[in-house]
């Protein structure tokens, strides 16, 4: 079959290299891809966002399935766009219809649905310009820290946590002042919940659901979790404290409720559903819902995935995903992320990369890269994911540590402690 799988990051590269080593597939497209992706397939110039020419070139190269990396098209509609569109209606698109994908789309229709279905989540009320003075008052009855999120999709800008009551009251009038434009029109204020966090990912039909291997990421730009925040500089899997009675607990009261919510609310969902996850003594709570698989942790789960993901998407499509197999390497791995110099701040593109051919004992990912004149490039603040196994995560951490020195760019920095917290 003919896969067109789109996005342009790491997750996208480690969804492509997993994708290209199933023997259902015989040509896989990547929409627009990076450097990476294009030793996966063929890379095709056209935005993720960009439905109309996405369904002439899926109709025109007898695309059979289209699998969606990032969120931003899910948001927008884009399983809703190819099903309503007779062209493409027959082709699947894994990822949630526009109203499944407000999940991650409106922290306020995350927190409603979690509330319906009594879904473990800090307490939370929404608020909006008619009723500021409202929320202020709402603030005074917590305690700090203060969470503030702007409902709608910032690119990963938009929760606040603030230390005080009164950084916490100005940042609600700026917020719905217009900070984060529409998107903070409407900001959930919620209690604050201290612990460690976890990311869980799981493949549904919308009936059926298929549990992968779990990660944390790792946020900061500094070493021990210090520094601004950035997209993700590394990523570990399993995660200790995951463990089977701690798993049985996130999938008795948070997976299997949220999947039977879907259906029992009539939003269609076929794809993957993060659970962003923290451990409050030892019981889980939702942080959030994303709609997709998450960045860098594709990168390290996709190497722990022994299944052929394409027969998974499959019974994603047919709605028999219970008949299908998933196994798993119980080996660990640990990603770490290359990045420009001066990110998640200004930085400096265009910088050659060299090395990564002599990366022998671990899994080079390209995020940020782009090929120039037969060179590849940085072309992103974070650009390249070298994910290794090992026998356990220090093991996996050397590994990846000792392969990431071969890398070499202007300015490169990473992380050299992922997994060490735990
Ligand atoms: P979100 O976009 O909802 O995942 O929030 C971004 C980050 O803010 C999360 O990964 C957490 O680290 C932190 N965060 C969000 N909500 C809370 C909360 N209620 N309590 C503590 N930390 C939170
Ligand atoms: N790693 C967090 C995210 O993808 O949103």
């Amino acid at each position: 079959m003919k896969v067109l799988l789109l996005g342009s990051g790491g997750r996208e590269h480690a969804l492509a290299w997993k994708i290209v080593q199933s023997e259902k597939v015989e040509k896989l497209f990547i929409a627009p891809g990076n450097a990476g992706t294009g030793e996966c397939g063929e890379n095709v110039a056209i935005a993720a966002d960009d439905f109309e020419s996405l369904k002439k070139f899926a109709v025109d190269n007898g695309v059979d399935m289209v699998v969606v990396g990032p969120e931003d098209p899910l948001v927008k509609g884009i399983y809703d766009d190819f099903k309503n569109d007779e062209r493409t209606a027959s082709i699947p698109v894994i990822g949630p219809s526009k109203a499944g994908a407000q999940m991650e789309g409106s922290k306020d229709f995350a927190k409603a649905f979690m509330a319906r279905h009594n879904i473990p989540t800090a307490k939370y009320r929404t608020f909006n310009g008619t009723n500021v003075e409202e929320g202020l008052r709402f603030l005074e009855t917590l305690k700090a820290p203060y969470v503030l999120k702007a409902d709608g999709l910032c690119a990963g800008k938009g929760v606040l946590i603030l230390p005080t009551l009164e950084e916490a009251k100005k940042e609600l009038k700026e917020m719905l002042g217009g900070m984060f434009g529409n998107a903070s029109s409407n900001v959930v204020i919620e209690e604050f919940l201290s612990g460690i966090e976890c990311s869980v990912f799981v493949l549904t039909d919308g009936k059926n659901y298929k549990i992968l291997p779990e990660a944390k990421d790792y946020k900061r730009i500094g070493e021990h979790d210090t520094g601004l925040n950035t997209g993700g500089m590394g990523s570990v899997t399993p995660v200790p404290f995951a463990d089977a009675a701690w798993m049985k607990k996130v999938e008795d009261r948070i997976i299997r409720p949220t999947v039977d919510g879907l259906a029992e609310d009539g939003l269609d969902y076929k794809g993957f559903i993060f659970f962003g996850l923290i451990n409050v003594n030892g019981e889980p709570m939702v942080i959030e819902y994303n709609c997709r698989m998450g960045d860098p942790e594709t990168e390290s789960v996709m190497l722990r995935l022994k299944s052929d993901i394409v027969d998974l998407f499959e019974g994603v499509a047919e709605g028999n995903l219970d008949q299908r197999q998933i196994e798993f390497d119980e080996r660990s791995v640990v990603c770490v992320m290359l990045v420009s110099g001066g990110y998640p701040q200004a930085y400096k593109k265009g910088y050659e990369i060299c090395g990564i051919g002599d990366v022998k004992d671990s899994v080079v990912f390209h995020s940020g890269t782009k090929e120039v004149d037969g060179k590849v490039v940085t072309n992103g603040g974070r650009v390249i994911a070298v994910s290794s196994y090992g026998k356990d995560k220090d093991e996996a951490l050397a590994k990846s540590f000792a392969e990431a020195q071969k890398i070499t760019f202007t300015d490169k920095y990473f992380r050299r402690d992922i997994g060490q917290d735990l």
